[in-house]
């Protein structure tokens, strides 16, 4: 059973294979964190230590690690919760009024109420025992009955999903940061006594910070305490972590309270997204094993089709006999799926043009996308598209007709960002409309991808105070509607490159384009940061040209196809320019990547040591039920001193035998050696690489 009680202590334990986390609602009706770290199995153990005030300054309130507090009385610290009430005040008291286990759902709710304001509040717990994960969220309801009074609003003006308390001090914060072209840069920075805050203010969880928070001390790969926390949310969001003076830390995740406030008329409530959470004494690949595990729970378990998009190839200059010649080409090197990107709809030429208008150009098309969709079939592949639904351009005919269909302030003007406006989803109309051009277009086209895209953050959302909240609500829901209403059809989720990677896109959507920085050198950064939290099911990389647009950078084919092949395999060069030898070498590559699918989207990876001192970067992908394991091996740069690396394997099956080629020449090893000693590799000169199969025997 995943969730113990103690009745008479009012106490709750949550049970994984290997961890356990503890509560308990104390005399004066808090609710009080007790435990979160390895497996207990006795329960007397836990006890909630005796509570006294330190100073006059050092309130019980404020010292007690209280699993959802709300801001009111001797409260200095982070709370999680802040309303503001009909007469104005913001004071609240919250008191447990109950608990409730339902051992079949794995589910707790802890039931709170500040009766006097009939403000009752539900904090969920949800146990995933064999991932070694809790998953928590809150419902904050306006309840007047409660309170036996008149009923009046409630204005919540912040909600977490939840606060944690991590028992230990002196942690290392890890996330990752960046802007456009520059997504998942990693970066640690210690814990101390000023608060750390991460967020998104942008309307997206964004390209500058990730929603979630992994500390740890001292933990490597394959060893050390880490705790962890990611929110299932596409849009703002805060994470506060806050070493206590009581040497402890806070962590706090959460919808963003910024320029955010709900109204709750009576009888209605706020749900939180849900944030996971766990501990592992298994270290960074522990962790991102259980995450990695979840985010697979989140996805459509079908294999993701090695696609072709025209982005790089042809930007806006999209035609029926240009995107016919790369369908051709694309068929020809292995593709399964064509992706038509930007530039097939209304008046589209440039960013300024056409957004809004989903009809398809019929100078482009003149006889819509049947023929180059028929084509496509005929040559073997399903057709994909990019679409933008949120945004309008000012000049379009959507705009020309709805100008009130935007986010913006009655008095100023709104400030169009890639020359475009955001359309406020939360109108139902605004709904309604997006709906239906979308499922016109999904009826009247065989369609099996849609690439949707967000290239602009939100901003002067005027008087509407729960924009930023209730436009990811809306994208959700309009999203889930057109998947059932089109069984089938696969979502990318994009926002300017890599804006919206996250838990709540990977539960709507099926997978997520990384970046438009399509340096293969700079994908492995990122790739590496990405593979903290989120599966490579889900990540989307191309093989593009040489020089890269971005970075100008020249690359040999082999390493750009085999960074790309660590997620979801996309070519996105001009295959017109590439002469035969190039194509054959892309046929390769695909060909290789489908025979080597499964255990690249399904097995487990593993980010390996590079002890070299060297520019090597080494992942290792295992997939245990086929036998298989891979090693990626990257050199960027050879330098001085540069001598022949052993890589040493994690995750295989030390008794069993493996055979495996380095440069064509077979070897057989067991597991313990390829783990224990390591596969030597001979990468030379500049961005060489390796693709290592091994296969048990
Ligand atoms: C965004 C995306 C790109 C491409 C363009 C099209 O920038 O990230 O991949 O789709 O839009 O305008």
């Amino acid at each position: 059973m995943p969730i113990r009680t103690d009745p008479d202590r009012r106490l709750v334990a949550l049970d994984t294979d290997a961890t356990t986390y503890a509560f308990a609602v104390d005399p004066a009706g808090l609710l009080r964190h007790l435990y979160w770290g390895p497996r207990l199995d006795r329960l007397a153990d836990v006890e909630a230590p005796a509570l006294w005030e330190v100073s006059t300054n050092d309130s019980v309130a404020e010292i007690t690690h209280e699993e959802y507090p709300i801001h009111g009385g001797l409260r200095f610290k982070e709370t999680a919760l802040a309303v503001r009430f009909e007469d104005g005040s913001r004071e609240a008291r919250l008191v447990v009024t109950g608990i409730a286990v339902d051992a079949e759902a794995q589910e707790v709710v802890v039931a709170l109420l500040d009766a006097p304001r009939g403000l009752t509040v539900q904090v969920h717990y949800r146990v995933l025992p064999g991932l070694d994960l809790i998953e928590r969220w809150a419902v904050v309801r306006n309840e007047p009955s409660e309170a036996g009074r008149e009923a009046g609003v409630i204005a919540v003006t912040a909600a977490a999903s939840a606060q944690f308390h991590v028992p230990r001090a002196g942690l290392t914060l890890r996330n990752v940061f960046g802007h456009w072209g520059a997504e998942q840069q990693p970066f640690t920075q210690q814990v101390g006594p000023a608060a750390l805050v991460l967020e998104s203010r942008r309307g997206i969880s964004s390209h500058h910070h990730n929603p979630y928070v992994v500390l740890d001390a001292d933990a490597s790969e394959d060893a050390g305490e880490v705790w962890c926390a990611a929110l299932a949310w596409s849009g703002n969001f805060r994470a506060t972590v806050a070493q206590t003076p009581y040497g402890d830390t806070l962590v706090q995740l959460g919808l963003n309270p910024w320029d955010a406030e709900v109204t709750l008329a009576p009888g209605e409530s706020l749900t939180t997204p849900r944030v996971v959470a766990g501990y592992t004494a298994q270290g960074l690949t522990g962790i991102s094993h259980h995450l990695h595990a979840y985010g697979h729970g989140l996805l459509d378990p079908r294999p993701r089709p090695v696609l072709y998009n025209s982005w790089e190839a042809t930007g806006f200059e999209v035609d029926l006999e240009g995107q016919l010649a790369l369908a051709q080409r694309a068929a020809g090197i292995g593709v399964e799926l064509f992706v038509m990107d930007d530039g097939w709809f209304g008046r589209r030429s440039s960013i300024d043009d056409g957004l809004g208008d989903w009809w398809v150009d019929p100078g482009a098309f003149p006889d819509g996308l049947g023929p180059l969709i028929a084509q496509v079939h005929e040559l073997g592949m399903d057709f994909g598209l990019w679409v933008e639904p949120e945004m309008v351009n000012p000049a379009s005919d959507l705009y020309a007709k709805h100008p009130d269909w935007i986010y913006r302030d009655q008095v100023h003007d709104p400030d169009t960002a890639r020359g475009q406006y955001v359309l406020d989803l939360t109108r139902p109309e605004v709904q309604e409309h997006l709906f239906a051009v979308l499922d016109l277009l999904l009826r009247e086209n065989d369609i099996a991808y849609l690439k949707w895209d967000a290239n602009r953050p939100m901003s002067a959302v005027g008087a509407h105070r729960d924009a930023h909240r209730a436009h990811i609500e809306a994208l959700y829901t309009l999203v889930t509607r057109l998947k059932g209403t089109h069984p089938g059809v696969m979502i990318e989720a994009c926002a300017s490159g890599g804006g919206r990677i996250d838990l709540g896109a990977l539960g709507v959507f099926d997978d997520v384009w990384t970046s438009d920085n399509t340096d293969a050198a700079d994908r492995l950064v990122m790739q590496r940061a990405y593979s903290l939290i989120y599966p490579a099911k889900a990540m989307r990389a191309w093989i593009t040209e040489s020089p890269n647009f971005l970075s100008q950078r020249s690359i040999p084919l082999d390493f750009r196809a085999r960074s790309a092949m660590m997620g979801t395999l996309g070519v996105g060069t001009d295959l017109m320019r590439a002469d035969d030898a190039e194509l054959k070498a892309l046929a390769a590559h695909i060909a290789t990547y489908k025979r080597l699918r499964p255990t690249i989207q399904d097995g487990r990876v593993y980010r390996l040591d590079n002890e070299t001192g060297n520019d090597y970067q080494f992942t290792g992908y295992v997939r245990e039920d086929r036998g298989q394991a891979l090693l990626f091996a990257f050199l960027q740069a050879s330098r001085v001193g540069h001598r022949k690396p052993t890589v040493r394997l994690r995750g295989l099956d030390p008794a069993a035998t493996y055979r495996y080629a380095v440069n064509g020449v077979p070897h057989e090893h067991s597991g313990a050696y390829l783990m224990g000693h390591g596969v030597p590799l001979w990468l030379m000169g500049d961005y060489d690489s390796a693709l290592v199969e091994f296969d048990r025997t």
